[in-house]
């Protein structure tokens, strides 16, 4: 049991929507201070996976737990408790200003300049004419300003380019080391993201598949992207692989 020293866990997780699980048998933790990187093809059940950790979607079998003791609460009081959750969905207020959109969540704008010293020439300047890039430092940079026990983050660097997924990924690795931030991360780029987590866990059609370290998984990269990563893994028709005991 990994519950006393999980900032986050689930056991047993059914989750999906309108009482059809689309997600099924999951069990992950997050502790303190580590990233934990969560993987698989689109479609394999990681927002929804977030989500209901998140408390935006109710489990439909299993349980949900912060802290060791198991939640039913939404998410924003799972926030007051130390969730910060950066959904898939870019979430900037496109006409307010960067420094606006970081009042508006309670975050000076210095805090987040902290983070993102990129973001200082670029914080009079509406929110929509910032570049992909920068909105994400900005989205990230709101998050991590609020201090959080423990970050989700849905598809932080979708769509950017190498040097600014680097840039956000590496960011997201200091500040867990530093503050002891449980991270609990989904990322299409697989390598970077393994490039700076502790642990991860593959996900295929609803299932945890693979779980281990970093370390664990390294030399086994070409092979699971070849077998579960790939959009014609996430094709193939049958039974999903059974999981591997680990
Ligand atoms: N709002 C929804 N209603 C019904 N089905 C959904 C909804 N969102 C996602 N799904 C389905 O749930 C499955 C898992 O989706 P999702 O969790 O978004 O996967 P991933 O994030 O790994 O790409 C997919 O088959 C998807 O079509
Ligand atoms: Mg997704």
């Amino acid at each position: 049991m990994n519950a006393p020293s999980s900032l986050l866990e689930c056991r047993g997780l059914a989750a999906g929507y309108g009482g059809m699980a689309v997600v099924r048998d999951v069990d992950l933790h997050v502790r303190a201070g580590e990233v934990v990187a969560l993987i698989g093809p689109n479609g394999a059940g990681k927002t929804t996976t977030l989500l209901t950790l998140a408390g935006e979607l109710p489990p439909i079998a299993g349980e949900v737990l912060m802290h060791g003791v198991e939640t039913k609460v939404p998410l924003f009081r799972r926030a007051q408790r130390g969730m910060g959750f950066v959904t898939e969905e870019r979430s900037v207020f496109m006409r307010l200003t960067a420094a606006e959109n970081l009042r508006v969540a309670g975050v000076a704008p210095l805090d987040a300049e902290a983070l993102f010293p990129e973001l200082t020439p670029l914080m009079q300047r509406s929110a929509g004419l910032l570049s992909g890039g920068e909105q994400q430092m900005l989205t990230l940079a709101r998050a991590l300003a609020r201090k959080p026990a423990l970050l989700l983050a849905d598809e932080l660097s979708l769509g950017l380019a190498p040097l600014l997924v680097k840039r956000l990924l590496e960011t997201v690795r200091r500040v867990a080391t530093e503050q002891s931030t449980g991270v609990l991360l989904v990322e299409q780029h697989v390598r970077q993201a393994l490039a700076i987590a502790d642990r991860v866990y593959v996900m295929q059609r609803g299932h945890i598949v693979i779980s281990g370290t970093v370390d664990e998984v390294r030399g086994r990269l070409d092979e699971i992207e070849a077998t579960y990563l790939s959009d014609a893994a996430a094709l193939t028709e049958g039974p999903a692989p059974k999981p591997e005991a680990r």
